[in-house]
């Protein structure tokens, strides 16, 4: 049973961190921020606003871009790392911002992996045929756990949401193909907020050392991501017979542009057709390739017969890719 994506939505807070905004609040410039990164702006949620809030601005826009009411959803998956709270679940709360009364509704954590892993729990259970439509959202509200005086890692994210509409009736434009997923649990402490969870409560100690807000050795998750990201475009391009030549689009999790290159090299994509949007964002862990893809539909960058990966890598680390075909609705 084929699964399409009929609608995608996305939301950035209106605050707008620059780079030289960054220079009066530690030690770096806008030179080294754009050249090791290619990050020249991210955006940052206001006080009042959690993630479920980023949330509910993508899902009204992927619901009124899909067609169909509220009500008719089935499922709604939240993917996050910076939930609003422990409990009850962002996508819940989502649920009732949006009044999808007849959806169930859950959280997933697999960091900047989250929307492929909800994408393909998402299809799962549509082509199991008791769920027609869902809901997957990717949001983050990533300056409540960032160090504000780490300039290694504080330089990096911003907040921000991407959501699709998914359903098992003919109709949507984005034909899902192929997915490939993996973890790998034994590197987890290369990139990991330490602290706040059941391992380590908050307590006066760990706001003295900030082992609430994500600690990352840099260059070794720069290797990995380039690493297992290629070896999933391989994997996926091998099981779908597709050259590399053919992708009209990949879009990957926006985490750093020289990530991006490397990868492109490495897999063979055509210069131009790896969409890059980290320069307005930085990293918005699971809310990147939701954003990213968002912002393809509506340029009118993504034609009917386009070929289209999504890759993602995250902290675990997990990482996943799926392969997309962009039809003409009715097709
Ligand atoms: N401004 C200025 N200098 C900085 C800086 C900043 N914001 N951050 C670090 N530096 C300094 C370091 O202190 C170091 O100085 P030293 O040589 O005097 O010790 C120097 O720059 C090089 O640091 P290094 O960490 O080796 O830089 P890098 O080239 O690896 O770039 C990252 C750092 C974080 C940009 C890069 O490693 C990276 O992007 N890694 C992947 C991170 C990521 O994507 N995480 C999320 C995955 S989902």
């Amino acid at each position: 049973m084929p699964i399409h994506i009929l609608g995608t939505g996305s939301y950035a807070p209106e605050k707008v961190l620059t780079n030289h905004d960054l220079e009066k609040m530690v030690e770096t410039n806008d030179e080294w921020i754009t050249t090791r990164t290619g990050i020249r702006q991210r955006h940052i949620a206001a006080d009042h606003e959690a993630t479920s809030d980023l949330a509910t601005h993508a899902a009204r826009m992927a619901l009124e871009a899909s067609g169909l009411a509220a009500d008719d959803l089935d499922l709604i998956f939240v993917a996050t790392c910076t939930p609003d709270m422990a409990f009850p679940s962002t996508a819940t709360l989502v649920q009732e911002n949006i009044g999808a009364q007849n959806a169930i509704a859950m959280d997933l954590s697999a960091a900047c992996t989250g929307f492929v892993y909800g994408l393909e729990v998402a299809r799962n259970m549509l082509e199991c045929g008791r769920y027609k439509t869902a809901l997957v959202i990717g949001a983050e509200k990533m300056s409540s756990i960032v160090n504000w005086e780490d300039r290694g890692t504080c330089i990096l994210f911003g907040d921000g949401a991407g959501a699709v509409v998914m359903s098992s009736e003919a109709g949507g434009q984005g034909g899902i193909g192929p997915c490939n997923l993996g973890s790998n649990g034994a590197l987890g402490e290369l990139l990991m907020v330490p602290a706040g969870g059941s391992r380590r409560p908050v307590d006066a100690q760990v706001l003295i050392e900030r082992s609430n807000t994500i600690c990352m050795a840099g260059q070794e998750v720069f290797k990995h991501a380039v690493t297992n990201m290629t070896q999933t475009a391989k994997h996926l391009l091998a099981e779908a017979g597709w050259d590399p030549s053919e992708l009209n689009l990949v879009i990957p999790h926006q985490a750093n542009k020289r990530i991006l290159e490397a990868i492109r090299i490495r897999v063979g994509v055509p210069k131009n057709n790896v969409y890059v949007n980290v320069d307005k964002y930085g990293n918005t862990s699971a809310a990147s390739i939701g954003i990213a893809l968002d912002e393809a539909v509506r340029s009118g960058r993504l034609h009917p017969g386009d070929k289209v990966m999504l890759l993602a890598f995250g902290a675990g680390f997990t990482w996943g890719g799926m392969l997309l075909e962009w039809r003409t609705p009715e097709s």
